[in-house]
């Protein structure tokens, strides 16, 4: 890309994969560091009220104010120079925040904690995994992430996240 000119022409195959559930349900909206770009076109889409969560790691925030456009906007930061201190969950917590259901995208350790809470709370919670890809349409297996239930066809716990995922509800996989 580094090397691409202006109005140079590059292929690209997409979109690939499922999307987040977008029916009118209030929902909170929890984008963090690099998971925040994918939650603003999510926040677009998504019918019904909703509450935005962001974490960063410092007040060097981006997309806060556009998000703004789509619901009341909760930021933590892990040193505390803006919003909440902490993570994601801090702010929820401090803020005392609650929908019937989370959707959720940014590094593993805080999809991880975001599936426990949910499920401690009864909340619905999907989740957008990342993984390394290759081939993007389900045919390499490079992408797989461990699932709750065994795949009737491989016998195996896998899910691929190019094709069954990204989003995955959370009581499916293992993170
Ligand atoms: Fe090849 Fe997912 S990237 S199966």
């Amino acid at each position: 890309f580094s090397n691409l000119k202006a109005a140079d022409t590059i292929k690209v195959l997409g979109p690939l994969g499922n999307g987040f559930p977008t029916d009118s349900k209030s929902t909170i909206l929890i984008g963090g560091g690099i998971g925040i770009p994918p939650m603003l076109e999510v926040a677009k889409q998504l019918e019904g009220e909703k509450i935005i969560v962001l974490g960063f790691r410092d007040s060097d925030t981006f997309l806060a104010e556009e998000l703004e456009s789509y619901g009341n906007v909760y930021i933590a930061s892990e040193d505390g120079s803006i919003g909440t201190k902490g993570n994601v969950l801090d702010a929820i917590r401090e803020n005392d925040l609650n929908a019937k259901r989370i959707l959720a995208c940014g590094p593993t350790p805080m999809l991880r904690a975001i599936k426990k809470y949910a499920k401690e709370k009864g909340i619905e919670c999907f989740l957008s995994l990342e993984e390394k890809m290759a081939c993007g349409i389900g045919a390499c297996l490079a992408c797989t992430c461990k699932s709750s239930d065994i795949d009737s066809h491989s016998k195996v716990r896998n899910k691929r996240v190019c094709t069954e995922g990204p989003v995955f509800n959370a009581l499916e996989v293992e993170l």
